[in-house]
């Protein structure tokens, strides 16, 4: 299995680094809670204008990165830089460039929408309703906003949300499992509204378990497993570069196939199963192989490249291959 990062940028090693030039930049981050390492030495950058998912199961470390992303939590050790700022010692700095909604958010139930919105905005020092309907606008909640906030359902009340974080004009939106609980067309609407906010240039983080959602909403990506970034760059990379060819040919020269390739350079990346030949490779990669073996008089029947969803990259990559085979064969 491969788990090196796949795409990633590396400015860890480079001392002149500028951290101002990232919308978040975590070198080496580790928190522990007893026993439980909820984040182990992670390290990833959002950059200005991505919407970036950070992706994993249930307990991998999620909210608590978010928690030291925006303050809330120190770190043991590692850092984390917002905008080049430190969000404990520059809590200041980092608050006016960056707004967060932390899981299940509270709001007041008996206030309309709209009225929460203004009262929000009056404890951000901002008194300007124009602003509360332009944000009630983006979310598409004008029309219900004179409504209580509990009446509204799970899916309004997380647009609502995100129209509160909007209220101050921030560069970074950090929105941790924005569509937890929602059903299809809320989540729908959720993803459609987020990328909505990456074209019109605000930079998003997003945490999800859901790696569709991370494909359809985000452009990079940082997988975590168990606290441990074990991927992290485009999503486009990611996906490209974990595809499979599969080499179709007689059984009785798979073995020598498979020599040829392995002396090839496809040592670790090669392997027989049932009379196919499986390759991780990228799909122009195709190409190479067919010569590479014809070179040695062994002639494919047929040669498929294969990319494969995030899902399969993510449950591959995270270890969960008891979910993974039960999909394939399903
Ligand atoms: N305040 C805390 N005290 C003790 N353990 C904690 C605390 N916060 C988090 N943990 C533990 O740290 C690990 C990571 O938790 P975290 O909430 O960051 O995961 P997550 O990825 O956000 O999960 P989920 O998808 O369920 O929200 C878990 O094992 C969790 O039990
Ligand atoms: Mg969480």
């Amino acid at each position: 299995m491969n788990q090196t990062a796949v795409g990633s940028i590396s400015p860890f090693t480079d001392s002149s680094l500028d951290t101002r030039q990232f919308a978040i930049h975590i070198e080496n981050l580790g928190k522990r809670f007893g026993r439980v390492t909820a984040v182990r030495n992670a390290s990833f950058s959002v950059r200005p204008g991505d919407v970036f998912g950070l992706l994993g199961p249930n307990g991998a470390g999620k909210t608590t990165i978010i928690r030291m992303v925006v303050g809330l939590m120190k770190a043991d050790h590692g850092s984390v830089q917002v905008f080049g700022f430190d969000p404990i010692k520059q809590r200041r700095e980092v608050l006016v460039r960056s707004s967060t909604i932390l899981e299940s958010p509270a709001l007041y139930p008996r206030l309309s929408g709209y009225d929460n919105l203004v009262a929000m905005g009056y404890a951000s020092g901002l008194h300007d309703r124009k602003k509360v309907e332009e944000v009630l606008t983006i979310v598409g909640m004008l029309e219900r906003a004179k409504d209580r906030f509990e009446t509204y359902s799970l899916g309004m009340k997380q647009r609502l949300c995100i129209a509160a974080s909007l209220l101050t004009d921030p560069q970074l939106v950090i929105l941790d499992e924005p569509t937890n609980g929602l059903d299809a067309a809320g989540m729908r609407d959720v993803r459609e509204l987020i990328r909505d906010l990456g074209q019109q240039g605000h930079t998003v983080m997003l945490s999800s378990h859901l790696m569709n959602e991370v494909q359809q909403v985000c452009n990079r990506v940082a997988i975590l497993q168990k606290g441990v970034v074990i991927a992290e760059g485009t999503v486009a990379d990611l996906l490209s570069a974990q595809g499979v060819i599969r080499i179709r040919l007689q059984k009785e020269e798979l073995e020598n196939a498979q020599r040829v390739l392995t002396e090839n350079g496809w040592s670790e990346k090669v392997s027989v199963v049932g009379d196919l030949l499986e390759v991780s490779a990228q799909a122009e990669q195709g190409r190479d192989l067919n010569r590479l073996l014809a070179g040695q008089g062994i002639y494919a029947s047929e040669i498929v490249a294969e990319k494969r969803s995030l899902e399969e990259i993510y449950l591959e990559l995270t270890g969960d291959t008891a979910t993974l085979e039960s999909k394939v064969q399903a």
